[in-house]
């Protein structure tokens, strides 16, 4: 049989046609736009993103035998919001993950409601992507159309509405929204009530293997597949990533280097870091994991190349690198400012070190090693927790760099396993909609099946050493520029 995995991401939508082996047959693509409104916002438009999903989705089956077709699930992008109105219209333009306008409604679900009541509701405290401060924003900015909200739901769910008619979500991508009790995988009534809204305006909760229906009839016949094609709830972007690079069960560790970046542990057991630095989210897998997560990764590199330099060359550029371990210039990658660790909206990017000598590639290896830096500022939180991590698989845009690789191995001190196909979200996606339809008995042993290292990435003594002493540098920097930053926000 075959399986769709549709990876709906924040600059492009990527579908994956996997057979029953895993063996991936297809890939596709589609763009969108992204607006930033006023600075420090982001937005994306729900109808977009449900035009190019069916676009490629024709694309992606065009030669396939429909009939074949069993089973479509999801890996999107986390913590954004959608709401529908009583005729389940949009009624403003999704709030996506990285936008950082709620800052007040932050400061009131963090400081007035408190942190303690938060992580005892929820197990996280508020960051201002995640999806409760965005309905306090509508509630407070909005209230007109707070008022029409019928339906509130993640971005990846709205794709799964438009194709089921289900209003579902599943617990990995709904523990992100600050609404969820997330030890015990059930809405938090505290949270629905501080919000304004009711349980019913929220999807029905599901396992990510789960199967929550099956294709309408019309969408059926618009893309002549069988009506009998299941749908499974999918993962938030990262649980699914995680999936599809066999980051389950328990102490298994993922980076994802892609718009954002951000640091996987897997867990079988429930815990919380006790400051909350880091994310204590449930797992795609049926138990659970911490994250870290940084706003701007691969995408620092892009802004770095595209806007700056004016290449697409990246491959070349990174040629240009010399020596690892002594670059004398930084980079703090906060062009969105900044969630893990340091929950700071007003954080910017920022290069420090430069002098008359500095060359374009010190720059480039600046920016680099910068993110590479800034995850391990939520890897040392986790290790801080009595967490043993040696070894971490990679995937997303950046793990298609090896100069990015080494810096990251050498960086956090990990073996970097890479694996076959770096496509985690589309790939895991895939992967769930076959445990769904009863292709795998579960998410480990589709994992366990598909998931293939091809080659490791290992740390070398004496450049662990080296970029150690760069990172207590490094770490100096950003305590050092928080005040100006909240000058010149
Ligand atoms: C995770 C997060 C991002 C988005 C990216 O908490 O906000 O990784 O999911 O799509």
């Amino acid at each position: 049989m075959l399986y769709v995995g549709i990876d709906l991401g924040t600059s492009a939508v990527k579908l994956l046609l996997m057979d029953g082996d895993g063996k991936i047959q297809k890939i596709v693509s589609r763009e969108y736009p992204l607006y930033f409104p006023h600075p420090g916002w982001s937005e994306q438009k729900p109808e977009d993103w449900y035009e190019q999903v069916m676009d490629g989705m024709k694309e992606l089956i065009a030669e396939a035998d429909k009939s074949k077709i069993a089973g479509i699930s999801f890996g999107g992008q986390m913590h954004g919001l959608v709401i529908l109105d009583k005729e389940d219209q949009v009624i403003r333009p999704a709030i996506l993950w990285n936008d950082g306008r709620t800052y007040e409604e932050c400061d009131y679900l963090n400081n007035v409601i408190g942190k303690e009541k938060l992580s005892e509701y929820t197990a996280n405290i508020s960051f201002t992507g995640f999806t409760a401060p965005k309905i306090l924003w509508v509630k407070n900015k909005e209230p007109e159309n707070f008022k029409k909200i019928v339906k509130i739901m993640l971005p990846k769910d709205y794709i799964a509405y438009k194709l089921t008619g289900v209003n579902c979500t599943d617990v990995s991508d709904a523990s992100g929204m600050l609404l969820m009790d997330v030890k015990n995988r059930r809405w938090s009534k505290e949270m629905c009530e501080i919000c304004g809204i009711s349980e019913e305006m929220l999807p029905k909760l599901y396992e990510s293997y789960e199967c929550v229906g099956t294709v309408k009839p019309e969408i059926a016949k618009e893309l002549g597949i069988p009506e009998t094609v299941k749908v499974a709830a999918g993962a938030g972007d990262n649980a699914a990533a995680a999936v599809g690079t066999g980051t389950v069960g328990d102490g298994m560790c993922n980076i994802s280097l892609g718009t954002s970046g951000t640091i996987f542990i897997s867990s079988e057991k429930f815990g919380v870091d006790k400051n909350n630095a880091l994310h204590a989210f449930a797992h795609a897998d049926g138990h659970y994991h911490l994250m870290g997560c940084m706003l701007s990764a691969a995408s620092c590199n892009k802004w770095w190349m595209d806007e700056i330099i004016g290449t697409s060359d990246y491959g070349e550029e990174q040629k240009k690198i010399g020596t690892l371990g002594e670059n004398h210039v930084y980079f703090l990658p906060y062009l969105m400012g900044e969630r893990s660790p340091h929950n700071n909206p007003n954080a910017r990017g920022t290069f420090i070190g430069m002098t008359m000598d500095t060359t374009r590639a010190d720059m480039t290896q600046a920016v680099l090693e910068g993110v590479a830096f800034a995850l391990r500022d939520s890897f040392e939180v986790a290790k801080s927790l009595g967490i043993k991590i040696e070894r971490t698989k990679i995937c997303g845009g950046g793990a298609k760099s090896p100069l990015w690789k080494k810096m990251i191995a050498n960086i956090l001190n990990l073996k970097v396993d890479v694996i076959e196909s770096e496509e985690g979200p589309a790939l895991g996606g895939a992967m769930l909609a076959a445990v769904a339809c009863g292709e795998y008995k579960n998410v480990e042993e589709a994992a366990a099946k598909i998931v293939k290292i091809v080659d490791t990435v290992e740390p070398e003594e004496e450049l662990v050493k080296k970029y150690d002493e760069r990172y207590q540098q490094f770490r100096q920097i950003y305590p050092a520029c928080k005040p100006l930053f909240d000058i010149i926000k």
